[in-house]
């Protein structure tokens, strides 16, 4: 058990509640998924990607957008997953509908730019049309077609349309018709989440990273904190994240990482040093750094400071009372098999989504969204324009943030993203016979399992 963990649980006056997210302390076991290494091909080869496209990216549900984002009729925006490009638009009629983006005459991508408001899409190539509810609108110069002598198959010809559904403020598409609900496929925790409420919160940055890496390395990277300690020490200053409790459900998982504390493995547990007044203490008014000043404790245990302190402000703020001890503080860090990540604070989250390169399986798109909770709907600053940034070095991501992400956050992921390119490189040798995976990295046996079960029943 990690030194926190225990501070954590012989803590004064633990709230005693039925919270929707279900604590992770005290820790249970974990379950035993064998020990054999992690073969590396499915990283890089043609083949594997194949499969993982006919089967994972197919066949689960993929978190595409806010839906507050379409708020009149006509709003629409594009998102590609792999080879697919998909139009999400709000029809005249109210409703928000997916649909492939991809017009039916010879097969031209559809609508060319990322987002706006349109009630007929028209083809560049031959100015098909299209309404907003993906219904044809007309075909050019219909007089020139011998098939449609008897009349346009307006029917035939809409656009052909995916399943969309809501969830805490997020579309999500599947593209397998036949697919479980939304809700039943995000299960037990997309209950826990429902603690959050993050139907108010709001979008105030989203950008995307092309990485030079496969995209289960990005997931890998996220979906283990063990790695904090070499690749991030600024990390470990003031959290802890080198053996932390981890869950596993369905295909999905969960950790916690420890916010407002010191690693137990870093010397100097007590001084507030400038790195960790940056990065510790109270976020809610909207700076890193609020640490009270009447408080006189060391930096390991500022966590346990706060728990208390919120708790006692939840008449104010009113969401603090959905949240369990641990959720006030710490940082809950949830993965939705295959690509989504939903890690939260109470006043702020960060989402990631991982996205296939179309053709190759050495390059990925890494989305970052960052949300405040936002309860009251306050007007908060105009979003900057989401781009698509090459490249690596803490200066892509501050120049990409402008200010709403942390130097020292911009700087872990440079960390990360020119790891993708070291992962991807060593993969390939002749020389690795596999990945050899500790139990802080059961996520990632878990997720590469998950993957081989989706590409067996697929294969049957
Ligand atoms: S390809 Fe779209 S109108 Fe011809
Ligand atoms: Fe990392």
């Amino acid at each position: 058990m990690a030194k926190v963990e225990k501070d954590f649980l012989e803590r004064k006056n633990p709230t005693e509640r039925n919270f929707k997210a279900k604590p992770f302390m005290p820790r249970k076991p974990i379950p035993d998924l064998g020990h054999e290494k992690l073969d590396s091909k499915r990283f890089y080869t043609q083949d594997f990607m194949q499969k993982e496209w006919d089967s994972i990216w197919k066949k689960t549900w993929q978190l595409v957008c806010r839906e507050a984002d379409l708020k009149y009729e006509g709003s629409f925006i594009t998102h590609e997953i792999g080879k697919e490009s998909f139009l999400i638009v709000k029809g005249n009629d109210g409703k928000i509908r997916a649909f492939y983006n991809v017009c039916q005459h010879r097969g031209n991508k559809l609508c060319q730019i990322e987002e706006g408001e349109l009630e007929i899409f028209s083809c560049p190539f031959h100015g098909w049309k299209w309404n907003n509810d993906g219904s044809l609108n007309s075909v050019f110069a219909p007089e020139l077609y011998k098939q449609f002598e008897d009349g346009v198959p307006v029917n035939e010809l809409g656009l052909t349309e995916v399943k969309l559904d809501s969830w805490g403020g997020w579309l999500w598409l599947n593209m397998d018709d036949k697919s479980i609900s939304l809700k039943e496929w995000l299960g037990e925790y997309g209950e826990h989440l429902e603690s959050y409420n993050f139907e108010k919160w709001e979008l105030i940055d989203y950008q995307t990273f092309e990485w030079n890496g496969n995209w289960k390395h990005a997931v890998d990277a996220f979906n283990e904190s063990y790695h904090f300690t070499a690749l991030h020490p600024d990390m470990i200053e003031f959290g802890e994240g080198h053996d932390v409790p981890i869950e596993l459900s369905g295909p999905h998982s969960r950790m916690i990482n420890f916010n407002d504390t010191v690693s137990e493995v870093v010397k100097d547990q007590d001084t507030f040093t400038p790195l960790r007044e940056e990065m510790m203490g109270d976020q809610k008014k909207g700076k890193m750094a609020d640490i009270d000043e009447g408080y006189t404790g060391s930096a390991k245990d500022l966590h346990l400071y706060y728990i208390e302190k919120r708790r006692s402000e939840e008449d104010d703020i009113e969401y603090y009372k959905d949240m369990n001890d641990e959720q006030l503080i710490h940082q809950y860090h949830y993965f939705f098999f295959p690509s989504a990540v939903f890690t939260n604070k109470p006043e702020a989250a960060n989402v990631f989504r991982y996205r296939p390169h179309a053709t190759d399986p050495n390059k990925c798109y890494y989305d970052f969204f960052i949300l405040l909770n936002n309860p009251e709907g306050k007007e908060l600053p105009p979003r900057p324009e989401h781009k698509i940034y090459r490249g690596n070095g803490p200066e892509l991501y501050e120049g990409a943030f402008r200010g709403t992400f942390p130097p020292v956050f911009c700087n872990v992921l440079a960390q990360d993203g020119s790891n993708m390119e070291t992962m991807q490189w060593g993969n390939k040798s002749d020389s690795f016979k596999g990945g050899i995976l500790c139990e802080q990295e059961i996520r990632l046996r878990h997720f590469h399992q998950t993957i081989d079960k989706f590409i067996e029943k697929n294969a049957k």
